[in-house]
């Protein structure tokens, strides 16, 4: 399986920390953003890793993660490959997904959006993945910034909304998720959103209707590093947590 990490967007909410720099750069504790990404795919054994930005901040990406040569596979024990995509336009989470198309050819992939800090341990959810899609919730006090889940009786989830304005349930959509390759026909003739954006929801809900969605109820810490606050909390976790590990 091959790894997309999004690290475009506008980031329009972190200004003015974000009026030169990207978001996904921006340190959390002793990192930049986009580390925590790319140990999480490395650490569930994913390899291979497209960043996709957009043309103003590639020259920075390139400068900090090469060609992933500070980054050891678990697999190979070997440098891990990091490639660039490039997003003129901030269209969206599906629109970053498809300009990975070529590169994942015939594979599965994971979508992961580079602003997220996950700290549940993924690798065996990825091993195990055979066909469909695989979407991870965390329950949150907050889920009017997220997409939404609606879960019916069996746990199975039935609907996902987008930043709905009356969530029918406390559970965010996380910013990790797991396609087959079909991931890429359900683009086809898919309509931009009501903000101007091809959405992430509208393929899961595609996967919803065939009944090829499968999620995965998150434990631990997540982070959605949007705002000033989160930036911050997030900082002071992973700063708790570096001293608890020694
Ligand atoms: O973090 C989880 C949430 O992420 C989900 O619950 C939502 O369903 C999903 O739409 C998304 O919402 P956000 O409002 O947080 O998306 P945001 O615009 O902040 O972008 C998320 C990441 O994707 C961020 O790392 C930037 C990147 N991105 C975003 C867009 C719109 C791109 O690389 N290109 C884009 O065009």
């Amino acid at each position: 399986m091959k790894g997309i990490v999004l690290a475009g967007g506008k980031a329009t909410r972190l200004s003015p920390l974000t009026l030169v720099t990207n978001k996904h750069l921006l340190p959390v504790y002793n990192k930049p953003v986009i580390y925590y990404a790319i140990e999480k795919l490395v650490a569930a054994g994913i390899d291979r890793i497209m960043i996709v930005t957009s043309p103003h901040h590639l020259d920075d990406f390139v400068q900090l993660l090469g060609s992933g040569q500070n980054f050891t596979s678990i697999k190979t024990n070997k440098q891990i490959q990091i490639v660039y995509g490039i997003q003129n336009e901030a269209s969206g989470i599906a629109d970053g997904l498809y300009i990975a198309k070529d590169y994942i050819g015939n594979d599965n992939c994971l979508l992961y959006l580079g602003d997220n800090i996950i700290e549940d341990d993924i690798g065996n959810h990825i091993k195990n993945f055979k066909s469909g899609a695989l979407i991870f919730l965390k329950k949150v006090t907050d889920p009017k910034r997220f997409g939404v889940a609606s879960l019916n009786k069996k746990g199975m989830v039935v609907e996902i909304e987008e930043k709905p304005k009356k969530p029918k349930s406390n559970l965010a959509v996380v910013g990790l998720y797991v396609y087959d390759n079909s991931v890429f026909n359900k683009m086809i003739g898919q309509p931009k959103s009501n903000r101007g954006e091809y959405e992430i929801t509208y393929l899961n809900n595609k996967y919803i209707e065939e009944k090829k969605l499968k999620a995965i109820i998150l434990k631990e810490k997540w982070f959605d590093i949007g705002t000033f606050d989160s930036l911050i909390e997030a900082s002071i976790y992973k700063k708790q947590q570096s001293k608890k590990n020694g």
